[in-house]
């Protein structure tokens, strides 16, 4: 009890030195897939209870809800929404695509690209990425090894992250199993995309894991079953929230 009210206490504090300092909020990406308890008004009131928990921590939120939830979230939420993913058209001719101009018609503010649950070609990466700066569409790329980021040497992204598939949905999480790896893949990002944040993803439960990943250099993390398959999503959510500060 107290330490909830002392981690409360430093988050405020943190947020008010963020703010007069322009340092930016630290980055966290749900991501709900395409699991059960995540779809439809469900998955909504836990999006609205972690938009509330996340601005009162200071942290940036995005939710990645199911895809086929992308616009009834969007239209129902103060939180920000990412698309779990986007095709390369801007909007027309398209049976089943996602659309960068449709996306924006419903007020997403961005989508994952490439995530390794759907594995996305190198052309179509750039397209989407040089008309998403276009046109105001924030892009988080993944990848699942450093190297893959030399693909990308003239493509820009808002945020790109790493999530080795193998630690995904695992118990072991990116921070604590491939420290290395992360260090190599953040500078990595700071030498050849220094306009990007860096994130990173894959079996993260609990502040630690989160703690640890800070410590290495990362602005963010994507989370997905540490918060979804949770027996109670908020307080894990609560505990990842706490380990950025
Ligand atoms: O995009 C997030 C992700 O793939 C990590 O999933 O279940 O390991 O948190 P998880």
């Amino acid at each position: 009890m107290f330490s909830g009210r002392y981690q409360n206490i430093k988050s405020k504090l943190i947020k008010i030195l963020f703010k007069k300092y322009n340092v930016p909020n630290p980055i966290l990406i749900l991501n709900f897939k395409a699991y059960k308890v995540t779809a439809g008004k469900k998955g909504l009131a836990l999006a609205n209870a972690a938009h509330i928990l996340s601005i009162n921590k200071g942290v940036k939120l995005y939710i990645a809800p199911q895809i086929t939830d992308t616009s009834f979230f969007s239209l129902n939420t103060e939180a920000d929404i990412l698309a779990q993913h986007c095709d390369p058209i801007i909007e027309g001719r398209g049976t089943g695509k996602v659309g960068i101009q449709n996306l924006l018609e419903i007020g997403v503010k961005g989508c994952l690209l490439n995530h390794s649950e759907y594995p996305q070609s190198i052309e179509e990466i750039v397209f989407i990425a040089k008309k998403s700066s276009e046109m105001g569409l924030k892009t988080c790329l993944c990848v699942p090894e450093p190297d893959f980021l030399a693909n990308f040497r003239d493509a820009k992204f808002d945020m790109i992250a790493i999530e080795p598939p193998e630690l995904i949905a695992g118990q072991v999480s990116v921070s604590k199993a491939k420290p290395q790896l992360l260090l190599r893949f953040f500078s990595e990002i700071e030498r050849a995309h220094p306009e990007s944040l860096k994130l990173c993803g894959a079996g993260i439960k609990n502040s630690e894991d989160v703690k640890i990943a800070k410590t290495l250099g990362a602005d963010g993390i994507l989370v997905s079953s540490g918060f979804t398959l949770a027996k109670d999503p908020l307080l894990a959510l609560n505990s990842l929230l706490d380990g950025f500060f």
